[in-house]
């Protein structure tokens, strides 16, 4: 299926940027051309492009409008401004690491060319890594969506929460690319969204994205999920990751680890589905994550408008993180790991 592109280079060296802006959606989809590394910068920061593997990528094609004007030529002067540039967009976002990924991999791209070579030559070789990143995530989800397809069986609900679709990815997904693989494949089977407070990233992003694959789907409020689970209407959870650490304990969108712990509770299987690029090795335990606080009018005036009292204190993380021995099975490109441990994880991501 023909679906909006997530994110795009438009052109050749001297192109831009083309990204839907979520903060549109539902209701209107709107292209945002992004000329400058500041516009990516904000971009990411106000969630016009949101999504770990999405962030990766959009960090990436930044680093290349921040360079592809850039002619200094006295030695060392490449090297310093890209390093600035890279710098500068480490600071968009702290939680989901396929930003800091990308960004070490673009650095590294050129690392030891930056003063042998013309910019011209080093330009061109960063904007062909920002595309290889790109294609190399769409295949990435494409693989997940095969690995985690044999979860969904005829009649499952599934349960997600926030938006790990195409929008959060170059394409496809992670958490809902099985789901797309089991519809393709003819699987009939429902999804239960968590609207996913305080940003909606379900009731907007999710949800549309199932009803333009023409997936069932029922939209619930996050306060919701554990009656539904007690109902019997939920079989599965698939949720998306931030960031995994060595251990397997996940960041993700505030409120996953909440229905982690309801899904135990219920005896439901609860999945992470992730590209090896949101492994983040270096990090012994979760506790070591950051975790991204964001404003507190996110929450008392949502969309514009006042739901909470004027001067009240509002405590706003935008992420959580689901301890591993929550988890059941982790579905990434190189397939399912499960159980979840260090020696799993090292042994499939490595
Ligand atoms: O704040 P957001 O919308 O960027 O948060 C997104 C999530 O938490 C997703 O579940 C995660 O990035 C995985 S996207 C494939």
């Amino acid at each position: 299926m023909e679906t909006p592109r997530t994110i795009q280079w438009v052109g050749d060296i001297d192109g831009f940027v083309r990204l839907i802006d979520q903060t549109l959606l539902p209701t209107r989809l709107e292209y945002r051309d992004c000329r400058t590394v500041e516009e990516i910068w904000e971009a990411i920061k106000v969630l016009r492009v949101r999504g770990a593997p999405a962030i990766g990528v959009a960090a990436a094609m930044g680093v290349v409008v921040g360079m592809q004007k850039f002619d200094g030529r006295e030695r060392g002067a490449f090297a310093s401004r890209l390093k600035d540039v890279c710098a500068y967009l480490r600071t968009s976002r702290p939680t989901a690491v396929n930003l800091f990924w990308a960004l070490d991999r673009m650095q590294g791209h050129v690392r030891g060319r930056a003063e042998q070579e013309a910019p011209a030559k080093l330009q061109r070789l960063l904007l062909e890594e920002a595309l290889a990143i790109e294609a190399e995530d769409r295949r990435m989800c494409r693989a997940i969506g095969e690995a985690g397809a044999k979860l969904i069986a005829e009649g499952k609900g599934v349960l997600t929460h926030c938006n790990a679709g195409g929008l959060a990815t170059a394409d496809f997904g992670t958490a809902l690319a099985p789901m797309f693989v089991a519809a393709e494949r003819g699987v009939p089977f429902h999804v239960y969204v968590d609207e996913t407070r305080p940003l909606l990233q379900g009731a907007r992003l999710t949800a549309w994205e199932l009803q333009q694959r023409q997936i069932p789907l029922t939209l619930i409020c996050d306060n919701m999920a554990a009656q539904v689970m007690k109902e019997g209407r939920v079989q599965l959870v698939i949720v998306g990751a931030d960031r995994i650490a060595a251990n397997g304990d996940t960041a993700n969108k505030i409120g996953t680890y909440g229905v982690a712990v309801l899904a135990q509770a219920h005896g439901i299987p609860f999945y992470v589905a992730a590209p090896s690029s949101t492994f983040d090795l270096s990090l012994a335990t979760g506790d070591a994550i950051p975790i991204e606080q964001r404003a507190s009018s996110e929450v008392t005036h949502g969309f514009g408008k006042q739901t909470a009292p004027d001067g009240i204190g509002v405590y706003n993380p935008a992420f959580d993180v689901t301890p591993a021995r929550l988890i059941a099975g982790i579905i990434t490109e190189k397939g399912l790991i499960q159980p979840v441990s260090e020696a799993s994880i090292r042994q499939a991501i490595g």
